[in-house]
This record gives structure tokens, sequence and C-alpha cells, in this order.
């Protein structure tokens, strides 16, 4: 199996995994969180060094307020169950996402998880929470532009690594892959920069049955892909080579 560096995930289905069950969409949500767990777990025995999971998007405020609370709830509940375990694995938490309209109290867990686990050495876990691509390159152009109206960077200096350095994920390196549940395939405003050369792999099953078989499943599948990043293999460089050398 080849292993990631850095794995993405849009856990899509909770929904439609509750109603084939005759259940609320809240116990839909409340499974994924089940399905977090796990895959964190699964990630850091795997040897994965970074995992983002796409836990709210900057879209999601436009569900019903009870759902939107419900997530909260949920991320809260999360942080303050899951934060020691999260601790003793020795995962590194960061949050990507806009901080802006997030209730204080959840502004201080995410804080706080990300200060406790600063050090940490093993699995990087980003929970991409408010977090919309769009208003992410929009935010960081601002930024960039007021750091040229200052006279502190010249238009000139901007790069396509000083972009992704000014991204909220900076200093994260691109995801290697990005698998998305339930069937559906779209990235849903999700990492756009990031992607330009991520695999995709889409699986059928809803988000809260994604298990250890599902992670390696698509561990697979990446491996039988072929990333050439723009470029062509080396071995048909080779060939091709070898084809001009003896006149063919
Ligand atoms: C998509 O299912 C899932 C979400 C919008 C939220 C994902 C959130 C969790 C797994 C729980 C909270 C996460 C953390 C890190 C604590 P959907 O509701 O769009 O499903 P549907 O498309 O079937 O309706």
């Amino acid at each position: 199996m080849v292993i990631p560096r850095h794995l993405a995930v849009i856990m899509d289905g909770n929904g439609r995994w509750a109603k084939a069950r005759n259940l609320t969409r809240t116990h839909g949500h409340r499974q994924g969180v089940v399905a977090v767990r796990e895959i964190v777990s699964n990630a850091s025995q795997l040897g994965i060094e970074y995992l983002t999971l796409y836990a709210f998007s900057s879209e999601n405020w436009s569900r019903p307020a009870s759902e939107v609370r419900d997530l909260m709830g949920l991320l809260r509940l999360f942080i303050k169950r899951d934060l020691a375990t999260l601790h003793k694995q020795n995962v590194r938490v960061l949050v990507i996402g806009s901080r802006l309209g997030l209730a204080d109290d959840i502004l201080s867990l995410l804080e706080k998880a990300e200060d406790l686990t600063c050090q940490n050495t093993g699995l990087t876990l980003i929970i991409a929470f408010n977090y919309g691509a769009r208003q992410e390159i929009t935010d960081t152009f601002r930024q960039l532009a007021k750091e040229v109206e200052a006279g502190r960077l010249k238009p000139d200096e901007i790069s396509e690594s000083l972009i992704s350095q000014s991204l909220y994920s900076g200093g994260i390196p691109d995801p290697d892959v990005i698998v998305r549940t339930s069937g559906e395939q779209r990235l849903s405003n999700f990492l756009l920069w990031q992607a330009a050369y991520s695999e995709f792999v889409f699986v059928d099953c809803y988000w809260p049955e994604f298990d250890m078989q599902q992670l390696e499943l698509v561990l697979v599948e990446y491996g039988r892909r072929n990333r050439r990043f723009g470029s062509v293999e080396r071995e048909d460089v080779e060939l091709e080579q070898n084809a001009v050398a003896s006149g063919g």
C-alpha cells in the first residue's frame, strides 16, 4: 500500500446514512463523529502525516438553524471529550477556516486544542471548520494587497509559493489525495488552490460507514494512480532518448 503524506476528506452522506435507517440527521452527524475518531486513529497507525477533514463549510450556515446548532455542538463535544486522547496519541491539531462568526466558546476551544497539541510530532489533524476555499483565496489576496499598499511587498514578488504560504493552510503540504464519500463527485469549495495536483478518489459509502477497510481501499486505488505533476514518466523519457540516440 502506498501511504500518502497528506490525505484530505470531504465527509459526505451523514444525512442519507441516517435517512436510510429512519434516524434523524442529528443521529447521522453523531455517527459521523464516530467515523472521525476512527479515521484519526487509523491514519496515525498507518503513518499518514497530515489528515484534513472538511467538518463545516462556509456554505453550511445556510442549513436549518437547528442543524447548524447540532454541528456546532458536535464540534464542541468532540474537542471537550477527545482532546486529551488526541494529545495522548501525539496528534497535532490545526484548524483552517474563517474565525469570523464563530461563537466565543468555540473559538477558545479551537485555540485550546491548537495550543495544547502544538508540540506533538505524530499525525497533524487539520479540521476545516467554517472553511471555504474561495473565501480563503480572497482573504489571502486582500492580505497580500495590503502588504503591497504598505510598501512591504512588490507585485513582482508575489509568487505561487508566497500565495501557498499565505493561505490558511500555509506550511501544510498540498493534499496527495482527496477522498469524498457518498458517491458525490464535487470539490464543493474545498482546497481549490491546494488540490492542483491531488488525486481524487470518490467512494460510494456514506461517511459514517467509512472504516479502516474503506481507507485501505482508497490507499490501494491511490497506489494505482500514476502521478506525473504535468510531466511525463521517467521511463518514457528514457525510451524517447534511446530512440533518438539510435537514430529511431
Ligand atoms: C455531510 O453530510 C457532512 C457534514 C456537512 C458535516 C460533517 C461533520 C461531521 C462528520 C461531524 C462533526 C465533525 C467534527 C470534526 C467534530 P450531509 O449532512 O451533507 O449528508 P447528506 O448529503 O447525506 O445530507
